[in-house]
Protein backbone atom coordinates (compact mmCIF):
# COMPACT_ATOMS: atom_id res chain seq x y z
CA UNK A 1 0.00 0.00 0.00
CA UNK A 2 1.62 3.31 -0.94
CA UNK A 3 2.11 5.83 1.53
CA UNK A 4 2.79 8.78 -0.48
CA UNK A 5 0.37 11.58 0.03
CA UNK A 6 -0.14 13.71 -3.52
CA UNK A 7 0.01 17.36 -3.72
CA UNK A 8 -3.72 17.79 -4.45
CA UNK A 9 -6.25 19.70 -3.46
CA UNK A 10 -8.26 17.73 -0.33
CA UNK A 11 -9.57 14.94 -1.66
CA UNK A 12 -12.90 13.11 -0.99
CA UNK A 13 -13.62 10.50 1.35
CA UNK A 14 -13.95 8.50 -1.93
CA UNK A 15 -10.91 9.84 -3.72
CA UNK A 16 -8.50 9.01 -0.59
CA UNK A 17 -10.23 5.08 -0.57
CA UNK A 18 -8.93 4.81 -4.53
CA UNK A 19 -6.04 6.51 -3.05
CA UNK A 20 -5.17 4.21 -0.87
CA UNK A 21 -4.36 1.22 -3.27
CA UNK A 22 -1.08 1.65 -5.35
CA UNK A 23 -0.21 -0.10 -8.40
CA UNK A 24 0.16 -2.92 -6.95
CA UNK A 25 -3.28 -3.17 -4.84
CA UNK A 26 -5.56 -2.21 -8.20
CA UNK A 27 -4.04 -4.27 -10.25
CA UNK A 28 -4.58 -7.75 -6.92
CA UNK A 29 -8.02 -6.02 -7.15
CA UNK A 30 -8.12 -6.65 -11.35
CA UNK A 31 -7.25 -10.25 -10.98
CA UNK A 32 -9.85 -11.14 -8.08
CA UNK A 33 -11.93 -9.67 -10.52
CA UNK A 34 -10.64 -11.54 -13.55
CA UNK A 35 -12.96 -14.79 -12.96
CA UNK A 36 -16.73 -12.07 -12.62
CA UNK A 37 -15.76 -10.67 -16.00
CA UNK A 38 -17.18 -11.67 -18.83
CA UNK A 39 -14.74 -13.25 -21.60
CA UNK A 40 -15.55 -10.76 -24.07
CA UNK A 41 -14.17 -8.31 -21.50
CA UNK A 42 -11.48 -10.29 -19.55
CA UNK A 43 -8.77 -8.71 -22.10
CA UNK A 44 -9.79 -6.29 -23.06
CA UNK A 45 -10.20 -4.78 -18.93
CA UNK A 46 -6.62 -6.08 -18.55
CA UNK A 47 -5.23 -4.04 -21.58
CA UNK A 48 -6.65 -1.16 -20.09
CA UNK A 49 -5.12 -0.84 -17.02
CA UNK A 50 -1.42 -1.87 -19.01
CA UNK A 51 -2.13 1.25 -20.99
CA UNK A 52 -3.20 3.46 -18.17
CA UNK A 53 -0.97 2.73 -15.69
CA UNK A 54 -1.73 4.06 -12.31
CA UNK A 55 2.48 4.38 -11.72
CA UNK A 56 2.91 6.48 -14.49
CA UNK A 57 0.00 8.97 -13.60
CA UNK A 58 1.89 9.00 -10.08
CA UNK A 59 5.12 9.77 -11.41
CA UNK A 60 3.97 12.96 -13.64
CA UNK A 61 1.75 14.17 -10.55
CA UNK A 62 3.99 14.47 -8.05
CA UNK A 63 6.84 16.20 -10.48
CA UNK A 64 7.99 19.56 -9.80
CA UNK A 65 7.74 19.63 -13.84
CA UNK A 66 5.87 17.08 -15.33
CA UNK A 67 6.77 18.45 -18.72
CA UNK A 68 10.47 17.69 -18.13
CA UNK A 69 9.66 14.19 -16.86
CA UNK A 70 7.49 13.62 -19.72
CA UNK A 71 10.34 14.71 -21.79
CA UNK A 72 12.89 12.59 -19.73
CA UNK A 73 10.60 9.63 -20.28
CA UNK A 74 10.66 10.07 -24.00
CA UNK A 75 6.31 10.41 -23.82
CA UNK A 76 4.57 11.04 -26.75
CA UNK A 77 0.58 11.02 -27.23
CA UNK A 78 -2.12 11.63 -25.04
CA UNK A 79 -1.10 9.84 -21.72
CA UNK A 80 -3.59 11.41 -19.46
CA UNK A 81 -6.72 9.72 -18.82
CA UNK A 82 -8.55 13.36 -17.98
CA UNK A 83 -8.10 14.00 -21.80
CA UNK A 84 -9.81 10.43 -22.60
CA UNK A 85 -12.46 10.11 -20.13
CA UNK A 86 -15.45 8.71 -21.77
CA UNK A 87 -13.33 7.36 -24.82
CA UNK A 88 -10.20 5.41 -23.54
CA UNK A 89 -12.02 2.62 -23.22
CA UNK A 90 -14.09 2.30 -26.36
CA UNK A 91 -12.39 -1.13 -27.16
CA UNK A 92 -13.99 -2.43 -24.16
CA UNK A 93 -17.50 -4.38 -24.94
CA UNK A 94 -18.69 -2.44 -21.45
CA UNK A 95 -18.21 0.74 -22.93
CA UNK A 96 -22.13 0.08 -24.61
CA UNK A 97 -22.67 1.00 -20.78
CA UNK A 98 -20.80 3.84 -19.84
CA UNK A 99 -23.56 6.25 -19.30
CA UNK A 100 -25.28 3.73 -16.84
CA UNK A 101 -21.30 3.05 -15.05
CA UNK A 102 -20.44 5.87 -15.04
CA UNK A 103 -23.77 7.77 -13.13
CA UNK A 104 -24.11 4.78 -10.93
CA UNK A 105 -19.83 5.33 -9.84
CA UNK A 106 -20.83 8.82 -9.06
CA UNK A 107 -23.96 7.92 -6.82
CA UNK A 108 -21.67 5.83 -5.41
CA UNK A 109 -18.99 7.85 -5.07
CA UNK A 110 -21.51 10.52 -3.17
CA UNK A 111 -23.28 8.10 -1.02
CA UNK A 112 -19.46 7.54 0.78
CA UNK A 113 -18.72 11.28 0.87
CA UNK A 114 -22.00 11.70 2.84
CA UNK A 115 -21.19 9.20 4.81
CA UNK A 116 -17.60 9.82 5.45
CA UNK A 117 -15.97 13.12 6.43
CA UNK A 118 -13.64 14.93 4.24
CA UNK A 119 -10.03 14.22 5.06
CA UNK A 120 -6.75 14.67 2.94
CA UNK A 121 -5.26 11.93 5.22
CA UNK A 122 -5.51 8.26 3.89
CA UNK A 123 -8.42 6.39 5.38
CA UNK A 124 -8.30 3.54 7.85
CA UNK A 125 -8.94 0.33 5.25
CA UNK A 126 -11.66 -1.55 6.63
CA UNK A 127 -11.80 -5.69 5.66
CA UNK A 128 -15.57 -4.66 4.71
CA UNK A 129 -14.27 -1.85 1.80
CA UNK A 130 -11.72 -3.85 -0.59
CA UNK A 131 -11.54 -2.31 -3.56
CA UNK A 132 -12.47 -5.54 -5.73
CA UNK A 133 -15.86 -5.35 -3.46
CA UNK A 134 -16.56 -2.02 -3.88
CA UNK A 135 -16.33 -2.56 -8.07
CA UNK A 136 -18.83 -5.41 -7.59
CA UNK A 137 -21.29 -3.84 -5.69
CA UNK A 138 -21.88 -1.03 -8.30
CA UNK A 139 -21.46 -3.23 -10.94
CA UNK A 140 -24.33 -5.64 -9.83
CA UNK A 141 -26.56 -2.20 -8.86
CA UNK A 142 -25.91 -1.52 -12.98
CA UNK A 143 -26.57 -5.05 -14.11
CA UNK A 144 -29.87 -4.69 -12.31
CA UNK A 145 -31.10 -1.66 -13.51
CA UNK A 146 -30.26 -2.55 -17.19
CA UNK A 147 -31.22 -6.05 -16.88
CA UNK A 148 -27.64 -7.71 -17.74
CA UNK A 149 -25.45 -10.09 -16.27
CA UNK A 150 -22.84 -8.55 -13.98
CA UNK A 151 -20.39 -10.06 -15.89
CA UNK A 152 -20.29 -7.54 -18.89
CA UNK A 153 -20.41 -4.76 -15.72
CA UNK A 154 -17.54 -5.38 -14.19
CA UNK A 155 -14.50 -4.40 -16.17
CA UNK A 156 -16.14 -1.22 -17.07
CA UNK A 157 -16.64 -0.55 -13.20
CA UNK A 158 -12.97 -1.03 -12.77
CA UNK A 159 -11.69 1.09 -15.24
CA UNK A 160 -14.27 3.72 -14.15
CA UNK A 161 -13.27 3.64 -10.54
CA UNK A 162 -9.44 4.28 -11.95
CA UNK A 163 -10.55 6.89 -14.23
CA UNK A 164 -12.01 8.80 -11.20
CA UNK A 165 -8.72 7.87 -9.12
CA UNK A 166 -6.81 9.50 -12.29
CA UNK A 167 -9.00 12.28 -12.97
CA UNK A 168 -10.36 13.23 -10.14
CA UNK A 169 -14.27 12.99 -9.18
CA UNK A 170 -14.86 16.53 -10.20
CA UNK A 171 -13.51 15.97 -13.84
CA UNK A 172 -15.36 12.54 -13.85
CA UNK A 173 -18.32 13.99 -12.87
CA UNK A 174 -18.24 16.85 -15.71
CA UNK A 175 -17.27 14.38 -18.87
CA UNK A 176 -20.38 13.80 -21.25
CA UNK A 177 -20.68 10.42 -20.44
CA UNK A 178 -21.68 9.31 -23.82
CA UNK A 179 -21.25 5.89 -25.64
CA UNK A 180 -19.46 6.54 -28.65
CA UNK A 181 -20.23 3.98 -30.97
CA UNK A 182 -21.80 4.09 -33.92
CA UNK A 183 -25.16 2.09 -34.05
CA UNK A 184 -24.42 -0.85 -35.62
CA UNK A 185 -21.52 -1.58 -33.70
CA UNK A 186 -23.42 -0.69 -30.10
CA UNK A 187 -25.66 -3.71 -31.09
CA UNK A 188 -23.57 -6.53 -31.48
CA UNK A 189 -24.12 -9.39 -28.83
CA UNK A 190 -20.54 -10.85 -26.99
CA UNK A 191 -20.85 -13.77 -28.85
CA UNK A 192 -20.37 -12.12 -31.94
CA UNK A 193 -17.93 -10.19 -31.08
CA UNK A 194 -15.82 -13.15 -29.95
CA UNK A 195 -16.36 -15.02 -32.87
CA UNK A 196 -15.05 -12.48 -35.49
CA UNK A 197 -12.44 -12.56 -32.85
CA UNK A 198 -11.60 -16.03 -32.99
CA UNK A 199 -12.74 -15.95 -36.99
CA UNK A 200 -9.26 -16.80 -39.50
CA UNK A 201 -9.03 -15.89 -43.48
CA UNK A 202 -9.90 -18.69 -45.37
CA UNK A 203 -7.39 -19.12 -47.55
CA UNK A 204 -9.16 -20.78 -50.51
CA UNK A 205 -9.58 -24.44 -51.38
CA UNK A 206 -6.15 -25.22 -51.61
CA UNK A 207 -5.38 -23.09 -48.29
CA UNK A 208 -3.26 -26.16 -46.67
CA UNK A 209 -0.68 -26.45 -49.09
CA UNK A 210 -0.19 -22.64 -48.77
CA UNK A 211 2.78 -21.65 -45.85
CA UNK A 212 4.46 -18.18 -46.76
CA UNK A 213 1.69 -17.00 -49.17
CA UNK A 214 -0.77 -17.72 -46.55
CA UNK A 215 -2.34 -13.27 -46.12
CA UNK A 216 -4.15 -12.53 -42.44
CA UNK A 217 -6.15 -9.74 -41.71
CA UNK A 218 -5.06 -7.76 -38.42
CA UNK A 219 -7.94 -5.53 -37.08
CA UNK A 220 -6.79 -2.44 -34.93
CA UNK A 221 -10.54 -1.01 -34.44
CA UNK A 222 -13.48 -3.72 -33.51
CA UNK A 223 -15.93 -0.89 -33.62
CA UNK A 224 -14.84 0.18 -37.01
CA UNK A 225 -15.19 -2.04 -40.06
CA UNK A 226 -12.53 -0.67 -42.52
CA UNK A 227 -9.70 -0.51 -39.54
CA UNK A 228 -8.16 -3.94 -41.20
CA UNK A 229 -4.72 -4.27 -43.00
CA UNK A 230 -3.32 -7.39 -44.42
CA UNK A 231 0.47 -9.38 -43.78
CA UNK A 232 1.86 -12.20 -45.01
CA UNK A 233 2.43 -14.88 -42.91
CA UNK A 234 5.02 -14.09 -40.42
CA UNK A 235 5.09 -11.29 -41.51
CA UNK A 236 5.35 -8.79 -37.93
CA UNK A 237 2.42 -7.06 -37.20
CA UNK A 238 4.24 -3.23 -37.75
CA UNK A 239 5.10 -4.74 -41.38
CA UNK A 240 1.85 -5.28 -42.46
CA UNK A 241 0.50 -1.40 -41.26
CA UNK A 242 2.64 -0.04 -43.42
CA UNK A 243 1.40 -0.74 -46.78
CA UNK A 244 -1.63 0.88 -45.31
CA UNK A 245 -2.60 3.90 -47.32
CA UNK A 246 -6.46 3.69 -46.41
CA UNK A 247 -6.70 7.02 -44.46
CA UNK A 248 -4.22 9.77 -43.58
CA UNK A 249 -2.83 8.08 -40.34
CA UNK A 250 -0.68 10.99 -39.66
CA UNK A 251 -3.52 13.56 -39.30
CA UNK A 252 -5.03 10.85 -37.09
CA UNK A 253 -1.92 10.90 -34.72
CA UNK A 254 1.19 12.53 -35.96
CA UNK A 255 3.03 9.29 -34.07
CA UNK A 256 1.22 7.28 -37.29
CA UNK A 257 3.92 7.92 -40.03
CA UNK A 258 3.32 4.53 -41.65
CA UNK A 259 0.05 3.29 -41.77
CA UNK A 260 -2.18 3.03 -38.35
CA UNK A 261 0.69 2.03 -36.02
CA UNK A 262 2.69 4.18 -34.77
CA UNK A 263 6.83 2.79 -35.35
CA UNK A 264 10.21 4.71 -35.37
CA UNK A 265 12.84 2.24 -35.29
CA UNK A 266 11.70 -1.65 -35.65
CA UNK A 267 14.14 -2.97 -33.84
CA UNK A 268 12.35 -3.09 -30.20
CA UNK A 269 14.55 0.14 -29.44
CA UNK A 270 12.00 2.94 -29.20
CA UNK A 271 8.78 1.59 -27.38
CA UNK A 272 6.77 3.17 -30.36
CA UNK A 273 4.87 0.56 -31.55
CA UNK A 274 3.39 -0.81 -28.58
CA UNK A 275 0.15 -2.58 -29.17
CA UNK A 276 -2.67 -4.81 -26.55
CA UNK A 277 -3.84 -8.19 -28.48
CA UNK A 278 -7.46 -8.33 -27.71
CA UNK A 279 -7.61 -11.43 -30.03
CA UNK A 280 -5.29 -13.98 -30.95
CA UNK A 281 -2.37 -13.47 -28.90
CA UNK A 282 -1.65 -17.55 -29.36
CA UNK A 283 -1.24 -16.62 -33.07
CA UNK A 284 1.63 -14.95 -32.60
CA UNK A 285 4.88 -16.00 -32.14
CA UNK A 286 6.46 -16.20 -28.51
CA UNK A 287 8.07 -13.49 -27.12
CA UNK A 288 12.37 -13.47 -28.13
CA UNK A 289 14.45 -12.42 -25.47
CA UNK A 290 15.00 -8.52 -27.22
CA UNK A 291 11.09 -8.19 -26.93
CA UNK A 292 11.04 -9.25 -23.74
CA UNK A 293 13.81 -7.70 -22.37
CA UNK A 294 13.31 -4.26 -24.09
CA UNK A 295 8.96 -4.01 -23.12
CA UNK A 296 10.18 -4.31 -19.51
CA UNK A 297 12.35 -1.55 -20.04
CA UNK A 298 9.78 0.68 -21.41
CA UNK A 299 7.52 -0.01 -18.66
CA UNK A 300 4.50 -1.51 -20.13
CA UNK A 301 4.44 -5.16 -18.93
CA UNK A 302 6.86 -7.11 -16.58
CA UNK A 303 5.47 -10.93 -17.93
CA UNK A 304 7.55 -14.15 -18.93
CA UNK A 305 4.67 -14.90 -20.66
CA UNK A 306 4.94 -16.24 -24.55
CA UNK A 307 2.14 -14.58 -26.01
CA UNK A 308 1.11 -11.76 -23.44
CA UNK A 309 -1.46 -9.35 -24.23
CA UNK A 310 1.15 -6.48 -24.81
CA UNK A 311 3.41 -6.70 -27.72
CA UNK A 312 5.83 -4.56 -29.40
CA UNK A 313 4.26 -4.74 -33.37
CA UNK A 314 7.41 -4.53 -34.86
CA UNK A 315 8.43 -7.81 -33.00
CA UNK A 316 5.44 -10.11 -33.20
CA UNK A 317 4.75 -11.96 -36.18
CA UNK A 318 1.40 -13.37 -37.13
CA UNK A 319 0.44 -17.22 -37.89
CA UNK A 320 -3.39 -16.06 -38.22
CA UNK A 321 -5.49 -13.25 -37.94
CA UNK A 322 -5.52 -11.04 -35.12
CA UNK A 323 -7.07 -8.32 -33.41
CA UNK A 324 -4.95 -5.56 -31.90
CA UNK A 325 -5.51 -1.44 -30.11
CA UNK A 326 -3.14 0.53 -30.22
CA UNK A 327 -2.93 2.96 -27.39
CA UNK A 328 -2.86 6.49 -27.56
CA UNK A 329 0.74 7.57 -26.79
CA UNK A 330 4.06 5.38 -25.54
CA UNK A 331 7.26 5.76 -24.12
CA UNK A 332 10.29 4.77 -22.24
CA UNK A 333 9.47 4.88 -18.33
CA UNK A 334 10.22 0.97 -16.70
CA UNK A 335 14.01 2.24 -15.38
CA UNK A 336 11.92 5.42 -13.86
CA UNK A 337 9.49 3.51 -12.49
CA UNK A 338 12.21 0.84 -10.95
CA UNK A 339 14.04 3.33 -8.92
CA UNK A 340 10.90 4.97 -7.92
CA UNK A 341 9.71 1.49 -6.40
CA UNK A 342 13.17 0.83 -4.71
CA UNK A 343 13.18 4.64 -2.85
CA UNK A 344 9.63 3.38 -1.47
CA UNK A 345 11.04 0.24 -0.30
CA UNK A 346 14.17 2.23 1.03
CA UNK A 347 12.44 5.03 2.99
S1 LIG B 1 9.16 0.48 -33.75
FE1 LIG B 1 10.58 0.85 -32.18
S2 LIG B 1 10.15 -0.72 -30.75
FE2 LIG B 1 8.92 -1.22 -32.46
Amino acid sequence: MSTTIMKTATKTPFESFLTQHDEEGWLAAVTALLRSIHEVDKTATQIWFSFYPLELFTALQQAADPVQLARELLLQGDYYLKNQIDSSHKFIYGHRFWPEVKKAVEQHADKWNKLQPVSNTPLPQAPDQSLANEILDVAQIVARELKLGPSLLVGITAVAFMTVRQTGLEAFKAAPGKVLLDAKHAKKSPVQVLSARAKDDSQGFFGFLKTVDKKWTVNHDENDDSANYKLNNAQDLAWGAEADRSRDWRALDPRRVEGPIPVECRSASCGTCWVGVIGGAEKLSDVAAREGKQIKKFGYIDTTEPKPLIRLACQAQAHGAVSIVIPPWNGVFGKHLGKTRQDDSDS
